[in-house]
């Protein structure tokens, strides 16, 4: 909407030129208004630093400037302020001009009507307004879609957030999945070794004694029964097998019974696993495994029962020499860890090139009575005694089948 007064100033040299102007602008209908007159460039710049006009209309020859250069002088100056510029007949090429630099409008003088020039300038001023107007809109619209832009931003940089939390979250609940199955299949583990332990010392001792009577019966006849009749001798031997294996079960369970009696010292582990080594020397030899220590220097000592534990060790040897019987190459391998700050375990690994343990037996290796060699005399017992043990000393034991064949087993001592 256009204010009902409006002030113009008019930038003219010829006094005649200026007044008419000044005349009709004055008449116009409706609008009420102020014309102010400079017949320079300089005095016409000075009227706009003293006062704010609606409107100028701007003759481009004036005493002291010419053409397009007093468009730029007086357009610099005008703070917004539209421009229509006013020409001779003979110069539409530079109104044309001025347009494209910033003029709103040119009106070629002489040649208007009172009507014309009026509406020339104020659809100069309306055209200036909307263009603000439009403008700010713009502006308004660029500052709400770079608010937009940055609540966007920070609602995605929220969301990665949560995901990341999230995720975060769901593998601590994994962990604790994982870990709430190994303690339960280790309370499992314990209760099958709670019952075995339990029966294991009452029916060793009421067996053990039989058995042994059962053995001297066995030795009698040996030597009373003549030792052509070869299926006698075939069947007492049968007899004798079957006594010394039950008789090996009976050992096995008394062990489970003393698991608990500890005689716990600080030591070395190397001696002790050198003994186990130096026992199963001919055993080795004869089966060509060849033997390779890597074991580190400066071992610390750990708390343990040394007889129980040179029970464990022989028991996993022996077990690697079992999957060896073609021969093979037993590592051992002894070094420290360090955990957190302060913690520190010394780890014991067995490994053997030999046959593996069989995928569906695995998760059975550790049961009592679990063996995969029954007919050569294991009574399966070796494992849960050797796991038994490690319990009691507070240390782990984990078997594996390495990629390239044969079984690692890795115990962890914390010091
Ligand atoms: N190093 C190994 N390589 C392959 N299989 C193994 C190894 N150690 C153990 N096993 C498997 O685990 C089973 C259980 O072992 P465990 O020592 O408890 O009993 P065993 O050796 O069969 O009998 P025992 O120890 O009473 O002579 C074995 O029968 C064998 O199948
Ligand atoms: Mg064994």
């Amino acid at each position: 909407m256009l204010e009902r007064e409006i002030s113009v100033l008019l930038i003219e040299d010829e006094p005649e030129v200026a007044a008419l102007m000044s005349a009709i602008l004055k008449k116009a209908k409706n609008i009420q208004c102020q014309v102010d007159i400079a017949g320079q460039l300089t005095s016409g710049i000075d009227l706009l630093s003293q006062k704010k006009f609606n409107a100028i209309l701007l003759d481009l020859s004036l005493p002291d400037s010419s053409g397009l250069e007093t468009l730029r002088s007086v357009y610099a100056r005008a703070g917004g302020t539209p421009i229509v510029v006013l020409t001779g007949i003979d110069d539409e090429e530079i109104a044309t001009q001025a347009v494209r630099q910033g003029a709103q409008d040119y009106i070629v003088k002489g040649s208007t009507d009172i009507n014309g020039m009026v509406r020339s300038v104020i659809y100069a001023i309306e055209r200036k307004r909307s263009e603000e107007v439009l403008r700010k809109a713009h502006d308004e619209l660029e500052e709400k879609v770079r608010e937009r832009t940055a609540e966007l931003q920070q609602a995605n940089k929220n969301l990665l957030k949560e995901i990341e939390e999230r995720r975060e979250k769901e593998e601590e609940v994994r962990i604790a999945n994982f870990r709430l199955k190994e303690t339960q299949s280790q309370l499992i583990q314990a209760a099958k070794m709670e019952v075995v332990g339990g029966l294991a010392s009452g029916v060793a001792h009421e067996v053990k004694n039989p058995l042994a009577i059962i053995l001297q019966g066995v030795e009698y006849l040996e030597r009373k029964i003549p030792s052509d009749d070869q299926s006698i001798v075939t069947t007492i031997g049968f007899i004798r097998n079957a006594v010394e294996r039950a008789d090996s079960i009976v050992r096995g369970l008394m062990d489970f019974s003393s698991i608990k009696e500890m005689n716990i010292s600080k030591q070395q582990i190397v001696p002790i696993i050198d003994k186990g080594l130096m026992l199963l020397k001919h055993q080795f030899d004869k089966q060509h495994i060849k033997l390779e220590k890597q074991i580190a220097d400066n071992l610390p000592d750990i708390a343990m029962d040394r007889n129980k534990i040179e029970q464990v060790l022989l028991n996993l040897l022996m077990n690697a020499a079992d999957a060896m019987p073609k021969g093979g190459t037993l590592t051992l391998k002894i070094y420290t860890k360090d955990n957190l700050p302060d913690a520190m375990s010394l780890i014991v690994e067995i490994l053997d090139s030999g046959s593996g343990i069989e995928n569906d037996a695995i998760d059975q290796i550790f049961d009592p009575f679990f063996t995969t060699k029954r007919t050569k005399g294991g009574t399966g017992l070796g494992l849960s005694i050797v796991r038994s043990i490690l319990e009691t000393h507070k240390a782990g034991i984990e078997i594996s089948n390495r990629p390239e064949g044969g079984a690692q087993i890795t115990i962890t001592f914390s010091i």
